[in-house]
């Protein structure tokens, strides 16, 4: 079997190998899709697949092998001893709205006259089964088989929902319809399989016929049937015969919010397909298309059937929400409560139209439940907004290459011990797990630069109680610091004399150390030089937020939402006289230079932390880029603190040259934004030249 990535270009077939190949290819996924619902190739590969085997066969007729999946029922692939009644045809596929059109206009050409009105409901991604009922009592539920005979699978039938045993009127009738999971029943079957050392399921359709087929299970799983028609309920229009298959009391997809539609133009039909469509990220069971069917039975008859599908009926194809792909590795990230949780890194691949390169994979028991090893191939799931997850992995793909998922031994993100009690793993500090770190980050250098607390220390803080949090800091007080081990009088007079020189850190380092998603260094000083005051930044609204350089709308909603979470630690560093300092906020700085973009220079060229008019510092209007290694008096600063003094000079700090770059400090080893500002015409200084021009800011 070809690996499915290989397939899933529909490439033409170049050659009678390449077909027999195809051909090949073909034949194996069918017949374990039909045998077990499994299958190496997703839906939309096999779909692409049969295309490319009916166009070389369109070129080739003389050349068609006897066991081609085209023109056949299931492929060719499913069995069954059971004749059918009526033949149980399949349905042809379109795959765009033009394909549909051509559909329409097809069979109105062929009636003669305008379809009198259409159906459209969803495609239900499930199997197709035929109940049969004898004076209102079920007496054998039949798969589809090859569509002539099926197989006997009456032993599931209580199992399935929407089938009653009774129906409410004693009639003879054959119910058709598909029988599915949901998702909560394809969790549940899951769980159960695991429980009871089985294998997981790959999808919810190959759970349905899993299920379907198996007998004598130690557990019950339980299953969804939805009528979409009926062998001897003569005269009734699709509509009207989904309203009667209600009423006998079977389940349709009219209790659905995905629920047939009559429409009477082309337009309407339009409509319902996108509706159904939109709708289908939310509907908790698959659809894996839209069936358009004229309602009349006179249209209906009129148009008849050919040897595999009817001709008045038609899947308009959805893409499919399930792929495989490779589970190249699992990451775990602690979340604010501490709840590590396992993510999986895949071989990107495109689901619905995205790009998928991570999915959950919702807890550890989740994996050890799925089985899942690194190297698998998986089945992964997207729907519209929901985060992908991976299903299960193909456990008949395996080459033996596959490894096992290590599992983390202590926290990720503090080291500490894992509560393992619970489904949901989580660091044994909780939230002081994300305390312990958030400290870690404030005290850093860029930050906070408290010298003397590092993991140690803020692990020891956070386990005495004396530190929930940034502001608990500098409430500290000598004597409580030295009751902690190791800590002699010398360390905490130092630690103390570090937490009195933190408070008078400017605004941009204060607000940088409360770890807002979306602000680094850079951001933060942009927001400092902007706003002028933590009150400012705190009163600014999305819109306010968003005239800051960078800070598009939806990033402007996520620092309101989390200024908003740590309003109660505002105040009490506010209280502690952190980040109170005050400066002229800028309105908009001059662009001096040549092409300068003055939209995104306006808000950081300032000199936040000095107080000093923009126009009079030495590097007013100027872009700068420092690069390459720092020397002289610059030796000893961070590249955090070099851009901290352009902004206090007046400059904008950039990482990278541009046109708009007036100035390049150009350290040891610059390379490649060297040669660019040489190119480019840009004014090169070297650290110590920089140094004299900015000596009154370097202070
Ligand atoms: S009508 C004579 N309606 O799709 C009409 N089929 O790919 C035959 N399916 O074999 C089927 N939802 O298993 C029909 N609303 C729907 C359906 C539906 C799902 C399945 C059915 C069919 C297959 C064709």
């Amino acid at each position: 079997m070809k690996d499915a990535a290989t397939m899933a270009s529909p490439a033409a077939l170049a050659s009678p190998d390449a077909y027999a190949d195809a051909v090949a290819t073909a034949v194996r996924a069918a017949a374990a899709y039909y045998a077990d619902g499994s299958t190496p190739l997703g839906d939309d590969e096999y779909d692409a697949l049969v295309r490319t085997i009916e166009a070389y066969e369109a070129g080739h007729p003389a050349e068609v092998l006897p066991d081609s999946p085209t023109g056949k029922v299931a492929g060719g692939a499913a069995v069954g001893d059971v004749p059918h009644s009526v033949p149980m045809l399949s349905l042809d596929n379109v795959f765009s709205a033009e394909e549909l059109e051509a559909w329409a206009a097809g069979l109105e050409r062929r009636l003669g006259r305008p379809v009198a009105a259409w159906c459209v409901e969803p495609k239900l991604d499930g199997l197709a089964v035929a109940a049969r009922y004898r004076a209102g009592r079920l007496t054998t539920l039949l798969t589809r088989g090859d569509g002539l005979a099926g197989e006997d699978i009456t032993h599931a039938a209580d199992a399935v929902l929407g089938l009653p045993q009774r129906l409410a009127e004693p009639v003879d009738v054959e119910l058709r319809g598909e029988v599915l999971l949901t998702q909560e029943q394809f969790e549940h079957a899951n769980a159960v399989r695991t429980e009871h050392g089985a294998t997981p399921f790959a999808h919810p359709r190959s759970g349905a016929a899993g299920t379907l087929r198996a007998k004598d299970r130690p557990y019950r799983v339980e299953l969804t049937f939805f009528a979409y028609g009926a062998v001897g309920l003569p005269g009734l229009g699709h509509s009207a015969l989904l309203a009667r298959l209600a009423e006998l009391g079977a389940g349709t997809a009219a209790a659905t919010a995905a629920e047939p539609r009559r429409c009477t133009t082309l337009d309407e039909v339009r409509q319902r397909i996108d509706g159904i469509a939109a709708l289908r990220a939310a509907l908790p069971f698959g659809i894996d298309g839209v069936v358009v069917k004229a309602d009349a039975v006179a249209d209906q008859e009129e148009a008849g059937s050919g040897s595999r599908a009817p001709r008045w009926a038609v899947a308009r194809k959805l893409k499919a929400q399930h792929k495989v792909t490779r589970l190249l590795a699992v990451e775990w990230n602690v979340g604010r409560t501490g709840i590590i949780a396992p993510r999986a890194v895949l071989e990107p691949v495109v689901v619905d139209g995205v790009t998928v390169t991570y999915a959950t994979l919702h807890n550890p028991a989740d994996i050890e439940r799925r089985g899942l090893m690194l190297g698998d191939q998986v089945f992964v799931y997207r729907a519209g907004d929901v985060i992908p997850r991976v299903e299960a992995p193909l456990v008949d793909e395996r080459t033996g290459a596959e490894q096992p998922i290590e599992f983390p031994q202590a926290c990720p993100r503090c080291g500490d011990a894992i509560d393992t009690s619970e489904q949901r793993w989580r660091c044994v500090r909780g939230r002081g797990c994300q305390a312990v770190a958030s400290i870690i980050y404030a005290a850093g250098r860029d930050q906070l630069d408290i010298e003397g607390l590092g993991r140690t220390r803020a692990v020891q803080l956070v386990e005495a109680g004396l530190v929930a949090d940034l502001a608990d800091l500098f409430t500290l007080t000598r004597e409580q610091l030295l009751t902690l081990d190791r800590m002699g009088d010398t360390s905490a007079d130092n630690l103390i004399a570090a937490l009195g020189a933190a408070r008078s850190q400017p605004l941009n380092r204060v607000f940088c150390a409360l770890g807002i998603r979306g602000t680094g260094r850079t951001m933060s000083r942009r927001m400092a030089a902007h706003f002028g005051s933590m009150a400012a930044i705190r009163a600014a609204d999305a819109e306010a937020l968003a005239g800051v350089a960078g800070i598009g709308v939806e990033k402007a909603a996520v620092i309101v939402a989390e200024l908003a979470d740590v309003a109660g630690l505002l105040d009490r560093l506010a209280a502690q006289g952190v980040g109170t300092a005050v400066t002229a906020p800028v309105v908009a700085a001059p662009a001096t230079a040549p092409g300068a973009d003055t939209g995104a220079e306006a808000d950081t060229g300032t000199e936040a932390d000095t107080g000093a008019a923009g126009a009079s510092a030495p590097l007013a209007g100027q872009s700068v880029v420092a690069t390459g290694t720092m020397t002289g008096p610059l030796a000893k600063l961070s590249r955090n603190e070099v851009n901290e003094l352009i902004e206090r000079a007046g400059g904008k700090a950039s990482s990278s040259v541009s046109k708009r770059t007036t100035l390049l400090v150009a350290g040891e080893k610059a390379g490649s934004k060297r040669a660019k500002a040489e190119e480019l015409g840009v004014r090169i200084v070297s650290p110590e030249e920089f140094a004299e021009l900015v000596a009154e800011q370097l202070v």
